[in-house]
């Protein structure tokens, strides 16, 4: 079955490229018939008990092997497991939907979201049921798309519900005159401090900046344009959340994997939220 985008228009048929493209310009690729099936052990890992209670998540990465989790010995094991076959599956599923992104594809941390998505957030910036693009501060992206495959393995067929909100450009556009300049030798000085793992670029600073000033303004987070997007427990999702504005109101017990993709790899890279960017500044952003 074709995979379903919201807002899908005459475009709705073709080759595996026009997937890329679509999603480029779309943002957001529900797909309803492509559910990762947990075995019967993993399943038992779906309980709060697992979780540290001070992480957001418990997630998985290359360097730092598995965070937020209490679990010990064979249950750790366990969570690491779950969490790199979902990594594998999802690394799989995007080569398989946009070919070309295939040998492009890096991957970032892997999620197991088990908390309820009402729990309130460690403060605002951290508060992801507030409209906001995804910009990370301690990893800076370097003008790479954030692209993320997400699953909600909910066990009692609760849907993780979105809110959407609008274009990239125009989000941009609100924010752009308010945004800090960093000051001379900012960036230097993050990374020196280890605060950054890689230089944070005027790109990385600037989108960072969208991502403050979105989820601090009440005004814009209850007044801003909006639709309400369900995923049924079973669905899987990708999305780019570096330009696909979103905010994360109801479900628990995800999964989700970060892939950082170069702007080059992409059908239209004038869709990606650098080249976007760039033309507003008039300039080069990294
Ligand atoms: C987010 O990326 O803002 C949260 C998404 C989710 O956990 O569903
Ligand atoms: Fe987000």
């Amino acid at each position: 079955m074709e995979p379903r985008l919201p807002n899908q228009g005459a475009a709705a048929t073709g080759g595996r490229d026009d997937f890329a493209a679509r999603l480029e310009t779309e943002g957001l690729a529900i797909l309803s018939d492509r559910p990762f099936t947990l075995t019967p052990r993993e399943t038992a890992l779906l309980s709060p008990a697992f979780s540290d209670g001070r992480a957001k998540n418990i997630s998985l990465g290359a360097a730092q092997g598995v965070r937020g989790a209490a679990a010990a010995g064979a249950s750790a094991e366990s969570l690491a497991a779950l969490m790199e076959r979902f990594a594998a599956w999802a690394e799989a599923l995007v080569s398989e939907l946009a070919p070309r992104y295939a040998a492009s594809l890096e991957r970032g941390r892997t999620s197991f979201r088990t908390r309820s998505v009402d729990e309130p957030a460690a403060s605002a910036r951290k508060d992801d049921r507030r409209l906001h693009v995804d910009a990370f501060a301690s990893q800076p992206t370097g003008g790479r798309r954030i692209l993320r495959v997400f699953c909600n393995i909910n066990p009692i067929g609760e849907p993780r519900v979105w809110l959407v909100g609008e274009p990239f450009e125009a989000y941009a556009r609100r924010w752009f005159g308010r945004a800090r300049r960093p000051w001379p030798g900012e960036a230097w000085l993050l990374r020196r401090l280890g605060i950054t793992k890689a230089p944070r670029t005027r790109y990385d600073a600037l989108m960072l900046a969208l991502h403050d000033a979105a989820k601090l303004d009440k005004t814009y987070q209850r007044h801003a344009p909006r639709r309400q997007v369900s995923f049924p427990a079973g669905a899987s999702w990708i999305v780019y959340t570096d330009s696909t504005v979103h905010a994360a109101i109801a479900g628990r017990y995800a999964l989700e994997q970060t892939f950082y993709l170069p702007v080059s790899a992409m059908a239209a890279p004038e869709a990606s939220p650098l080249r976007i960017l760039e033309k507003m500044v008039g300039g080069i952003l990294c």
